[in-house]
């Protein structure tokens, strides 16, 4: 093949790379102007950033506040039982669950109490979780112990009580209402029924075989 053509072939192969290089490019570049487009359709419109300024408001700000009142999609909650434990319309604490309680729920209710209850208030309930350990061995004076959930007072509390103290705290105990979903706080309430009903019983409780099985 003569020279010149085989000049000629090796720079139609290094002109083909060009359009790649560009493609390339224009890809991995950032510019600061958007994408040349034939229909607009919206995409790219004027609007300000988290934490921006905006002269147009009086405070300055550009990240606004919903207004008062407002209710996120699907988050009007009027069921008071399930949201709050309470009566609908009311201020009493309902005594059903308003939720089936199944062996779900219960083994639900098992994994969120070791995760959120335990700590302060112990696998069983009993109220000496290792926080209060380390709490009592620094010796204070200024821990209130957890109390035991299978004591007669919280026994008695009704369903929607228990409920309640997880969502809003009670006294010396902090909210949980950020962490726990309101299912899963049922779901614990739940369970601590369960410890409350196993930890109190006596033998004549159990059935018989369970009781053959434990011997004398
Ligand atoms: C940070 C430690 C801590 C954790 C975690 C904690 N509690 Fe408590 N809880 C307490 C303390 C302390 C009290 C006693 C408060 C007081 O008397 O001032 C208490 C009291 C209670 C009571 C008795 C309230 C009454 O009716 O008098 C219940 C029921 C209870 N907790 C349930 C729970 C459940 C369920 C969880 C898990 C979701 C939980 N607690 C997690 C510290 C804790």
């Amino acid at each position: 093949m003569p020279r010149p053509l085989i000049y000629i072939a090796l720079v139609l192969v290094a002109l083909t790379l060009v359009p790649i290089g560009c493609i390339y490019r224009a890809r991995h570049a950032v510019k600061p102007h958007p994408r040349i487009q034939v229909v607009y359709d919206m995409d790219n419109q004027h609007y300000f950033q988290a934490q921006h300024e905006n002269d147009f408001f009086p405070d300055g700000r550009a990240m606004r506040t919903p207004v008062a009142g407002t209710v996120a999609r699907g988050d009007l909650r009027t069921d008071d039982p399930f949201y709050r434990g309470r009566v609908q319309g009311d201020t009493t604490f309902v005594t059903e669950f308003p939720v089936q309680v199944d062996s779900t729920l219960m083994a639900r209710g098992r994994e969120r109490f070791e995760i959120y209850c335990t700590p302060c208030h112990g696998l069983s309930g009993n109220g000496n979780g290792m926080v209060n350990i380390r709490a009592a061995a620094l010796a204070e004076g200024t821990w209130t112990p957890p109390t035991d959930l299978r004591s007669k007072n919280v026994v008695e509390r009704p369903v929607g009580h228990i409920y309640n103290t997880i969502t809003n705290g009670i006294r010396n105990m902090p909210s949980y209402k950020d962490q726990i979903k309101p299912r899963d706080r049922w779901a614990i309430v739940a369970y601590v029924r369960a410890l409350q009903l196993s930890r109190n019983a006596s033998r004549d409780d159990l059935p018989a075989e369970a009781s053959a099985a434990l011997g004398q």
